[in-house]
C-alpha cells in the first residue's frame, strides 16, 4: 500500500428509491418520474458510478412504508436485495452495500442471500447491519419495537451466527472434480450449532467463499451501542455529522473502539453521508432546489417556521422570499438543539432569504452542497482533510442527472487534486476498500 494510495478518499453512492436524496425530485423535469419500478434505469445508474471509479453502491433500507408518498418517492428501493442482484449481473466491478437489519431478519436466511451475491458477484457485496428503531418494522413481524439492548445484544448475535455460517463451508474444499466423483469435501462442511440467547441455528451453509471470503460488515447508529457494534464488527461506518468538529470526534470514538476490540483503527472506514446539487453556477442550483421546496406549499410552511425556531425567530407574517432585516439578525441565535442551526444563521447572515437558505439544504438530513462541481469537491477535501471522514456515502438531490453531473464533473476534480483514485484496486469490494481478505468470524 502506498503513502499516496492511504491518503485518497472512498466514495460510496446511495441509490435511493431510484431518484435521490430528495423525495420530491421525482416531479423535476429531468426525472423518469416511475423510476421506482425501473430496474433498467436503476442499472444504468449503476453503470455510470462504475465509470465514475465509484467504491459502492449503497442502499438503505428499512422493512416498513416510512413516508408519504401522495407526494414523495419511497425512502427506498422495492427491495434491495433483488434490486442487488439486477446491478450484480450487469456490473463487473462497483461494490454493493446492502442495508438488512439485525432486527427483522432470521441469521440462516440473511447468511444464505448475502453469500449467494457474494459468489454471483465475484466478490463485490457488503452488509450494513442495522437494528432498525421503527415501530412501523416491528409491527410488519408481528412484534412490538424491542429495547435498544435487546436490538444489539441480538445484533451481536446475529452477526456472529452469520459469519459463523459463512465459515462452515471450508476454503478449498469446493472440488467438483469429474474424476475423482468427489463434490466436496464434507470434512470441512461443517455445522455450527450456534446457541445464542436471541439466535440459534445449525448450519451448515452449503455456499462456498467468494473471492473475498465473505462479505465486510458496515454498520449505522451512534449511540454507545452502535459503537461497540461497530468496534467489533465494522469495516465501514455510515455516519451523519453535521459539522467536522463532530466528525471528527466520532470516528475518532469509533476508532478507539475498534482498538479495545482488538482491532486496527484503520479497519474502520467512515462513510459521512452528503448530499448535493450540481449545476453551473449557484444560482442555477439554488433555483432547481427553490422548485424542489415549492412542489409542497404545506410543507414549506413547515420548515419555514422550524427554520425560525432554529434561529431563534419567527417568521410568521414575514416575506420569506426578502432577506431578513439586519436588526432580526442581530437578535438571531443558533439554537444549540439542533447542531444544523449555526450553519442556517451563517446562511441567513450572509444575506440569503429564509426560502433561499431552506434552498441550501440546511434541514436536511446530512450537510448538503448546493453549487458547482468545484464547491463539492472542495467540500471532500475539506472534510477528507481535517481527518473528519474517510469517505463519503454521497446522495443526490436526483439521482438521473446527480451521478453524471458527479461522475464527469467532480470526480476528475477529485482525482486531478490525487484525493481520489484513478481505478478501482482490484476485483472485490475489500480490494477496492483495502480491507484484508476475511472469511469466518471476527473474533
Ligand atoms: C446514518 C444512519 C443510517 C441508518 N440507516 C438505517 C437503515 O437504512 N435502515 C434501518 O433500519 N435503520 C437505519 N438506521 C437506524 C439504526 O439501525 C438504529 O436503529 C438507530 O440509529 C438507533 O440506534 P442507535 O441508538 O445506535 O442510534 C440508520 C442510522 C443512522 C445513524
Amino acid at each position: 500500500m502506498t503513502q499516496e494510495r492511504k491518503k485518497q478518499m472512498k466514495i460510496v453512492l446511495q441509490m435511493v428509491s431510484g431518484y435521490g436524496g430528495e423525495f420530491r425530485s421525482w416531479r423535476l423535469p429531468e426525472a423518469k418520474a416511475d423510476a421506482y419500478t425501473d430496474m433498467d434505469l436503476y442499472v444504468e445508474m449503476a453503470q455510470l458510478a462504475e465509470k465514475g471509479k465509484i467504491h459502492a453502491l449503497f442502499m438503505a433500507d428499512t422493512p416498513a412504508l416510512t413516508n408519504h408518498l401522495e407526494t414523495e418517492s419511497p425512502m427506498h428501493s422495492m427491495d434491495p436485495l433483488i434490486a442487488m442482484t439486477a446491478v450484480a449481473r450487469a456490473t463487473k466491478r462497483i461494490g454493493l452495500v446492502g442495508t438488512f437489519s439485525t432486527t427483522f431478519n432470521e441469521a440462516y436466511n440473511l447468511a444464505r442471500h448475502l453469500k449467494t451475491l457474494d459468489v454471483i458477484s465475484h466478490g463485490r457485496v457488503g452488509w450494513n447491519a442495522v437494528t432498525t428503531s421503527t415501530s412501523a418494522a416491528a409491527a410488519n413481524f408481528g412484534q412490538h419495537l424491542a429495547s435498544r439492548q435487546e436490538r444489539y445484544g441480538r445484533a451481536h448475535e446475529f452477526i456472529e451466527a452469520v459469519q459463523g455460517l459463512w465459515r462452515s463451508w471450508g476454503e478449498g474444499v469446493y472440488l467438483h472434480d469429474k474424476e475423482t466423483g468427489q463434490f466436496a469435501d464434507m470434512g470441512q462442511i461443517r455445522p455450527i450449532h450456534y446457541q445464542g440467547t436471541y439466535i440459534q441455528t445449525s448450519g451448515p451453509l452449503p455456499i462456498p467463499p467468494s473471492e473475498q471470503g465473505q462479505p465486510p460488515i458496515f454498520q449505522a447508529g451512534p449511540s454507545p451501542d452502535g459503537i461497540h457494534l461497530a468496534g467489533r464488527f465494522a469495516s465501514g461506518v455510515y455516519a451523519n455529522p453535521f459539522t467536522i468538529e463532530e466528525a471528527k470526534a466520532y470516528r475518532q470514538m469509533l476508532r478507539a473502539e475498534a482498538e479495545k476490540n482488538g482491532r486496527q483503527a484503520d479497519e474502520i472506514n467512515v462513510f459521512t453521508g452528503f448530499m448535493f446539487t450540481i449545476a453551473d453556477s449557484k444560482e442555477e442550483a439554488l433555483a432547481r432546489r427553490r422548485q424542489l421546496l415549492e412542489f409542497d406549499q404545506d410543507e414549506l410552511a413547515q420548515r419555514l417556521a422550524y427554520l425560525g425556531a432554529m434561529v431563534g425567530l419567527n417568521f410568521q407574517g414575514i416575506d420569506p422570499y426578502q432577506p431578513l432585516p439586519q436588526s432580526w439578525l442581530q437578535l438571531a441565535r443558533a439554537n444549540p438543539g439542533d447542531p444544523r442551526s449555526p450553519r442556517a444563521l451563517e446562511v441567513l447572515k450572509e444575506g440569503y432569504s429564509p426560502i433561499d437558505t431552506l434552498a441550501h439544504g440546511v434541514i436536511n438530513y446530512h450537510p448538503v452542497v448546493v453549487g458547482t462541481a468545484t464547491d463539492v469537491a472542495d467540500f471532500l477535501q475539506e472534510w477528507f482533510e481535517a481527518g473528519a471522514s474517510d469517505g463519503f456515502s454521497i446522495v443526490p438531490d436526483l439521482a438521473h442527472d446527480g451521478i453524471k453531473a458527479f461522475v464527469e464533473q467532480v470526480v476528475p476534480l477529485l482525482q486531478d487534486r490525487g484525493l481520489f483514485h484513478q481505478d478501482y484496486e482490484g476485483q472485490t469490494l475489500r480490494e477496492h476498500l483495502d480491507l484484508p481478505y476475511q472469511y469466518g468470524r471476527q473474533e
